[in-house]
């Protein structure tokens, strides 16, 4: 899949990206299905939020579930990056984030170039999210919250924030974000299930708690440059991969062919169209 110039001048102007219902309801409708199996295992990857039961999000999922791996490598999500970064990708890190309904908690706001630099010394923010809504995201659910035109300045000061969930975050303070928001506005990002949002690595964003009875699950795919692979492995290879090798995309149809096991080298993958 390509994007049109006109939507790469957007992206590039806004630092992000909607392409509303890029995939169909049946296939955001396997992925909810894979999130509940994924959400239910005991695994060091499923993070929960901070009463250690509700799940907050499950990394690496594409290395464990047959679904998310196909989706790791599926071009309506691979291609557009590609283009963007000009080159083949990574996977840098894969994340299927619930924010469940009533306990889903909050994600400060913070840049992710700010941590791939500091804590993983990744060179250059040529690097990116897409992130597939697999539940609609509605003004109710804690949908994504982006300052438009927050990517363009690099790196901002923040502070190392262990205590506000059960996951480790570089946050902004509230001065930065409100001059920010004063300057751009905020996006919030809302769009039916299999909607796609594209955004910048360095676009600042957050999201508030969920607080309605209505589930938010969102799977996002940070993808890398191949060359700008990260030089530092402080984290677990779990939260930041070490697999460098450029992603092959599979065919469009790969979500919806037949679902075999989840197999350690590939040979589950089965497509009805090669
Ligand atoms: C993130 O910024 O990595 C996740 C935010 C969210 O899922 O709301
Ligand atoms: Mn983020």
């Amino acid at each position: 899949m390509k994007l049109t110039q006109d939507q790469i001048d957007r992206f590039h102007e806004t630092g992000y990206l909607m392409l509303p219902n890029l995939f169909s309801t049946e296939e955001a409708d396997v992925l909810r299905q894979g999130a509940e199996e994924v959400y239910a295992m005991e695994r060091k990857e499923v993070v929960r939020e901070l009463d250690g039961v509700s799940p907050r999000t499950a990394f690496a999922a594409h290395c464990y579930h047959e679904a998310f791996r196909r989706l790791g490598r599926h071009p309506r999500l691979i291609e557009p990056v590609m283009q963007l970064v000009d080159g083949p990708v990574y996977m840098h890190q894969y994340k299927v984030n619930a924010k469940v309904a009533f306990d889903g908690a909050v994600w400060q706001w913070h840049q992710d170039y700010g941590t791939w630099s500091r804590d993983d010394l990744m060179p250059e923010a040529r690097a990116m999210n897409i992130a597939l809504f697999v539940d609609e995201a509605t003004e109710f659910n804690g949908p994504l919250w982006i300052i438009p035109g927050s990517h363009r300045e690099g790196v901002y000061e923040a502070g190392h924030d262990i205590e506000t969930t059960s996951y480790p975050l570089w946050t902004l303070d509230k001065a930065k974000v409100s001059e920010l928001a004063e300057r751009g506005g905020i996006y919030s990002a809302k769009g039916d299930a299999g909607s796609v949002l594209m955004f910048h690595s360095n676009i600042v964003h957050a999201s508030s708690p969920n607080l309605s009875p209505w589930g938010r699950t969102i799977v996002y795919l940070s993808l890398c440059h191949v060359e700008n692979h990260i030089r530092r492995f402080k984290r677990p290879d779990w939260v930041a991969h070490r697999d460098f090798a450029p992603i092959e995309p599979l065919p469009d149809d790969c979500l919806l062919a037949p679902m075999t096991p989840f197999a350690e080298d590939g040979s589950g993958i089965q497509v009805a169209a090669e």
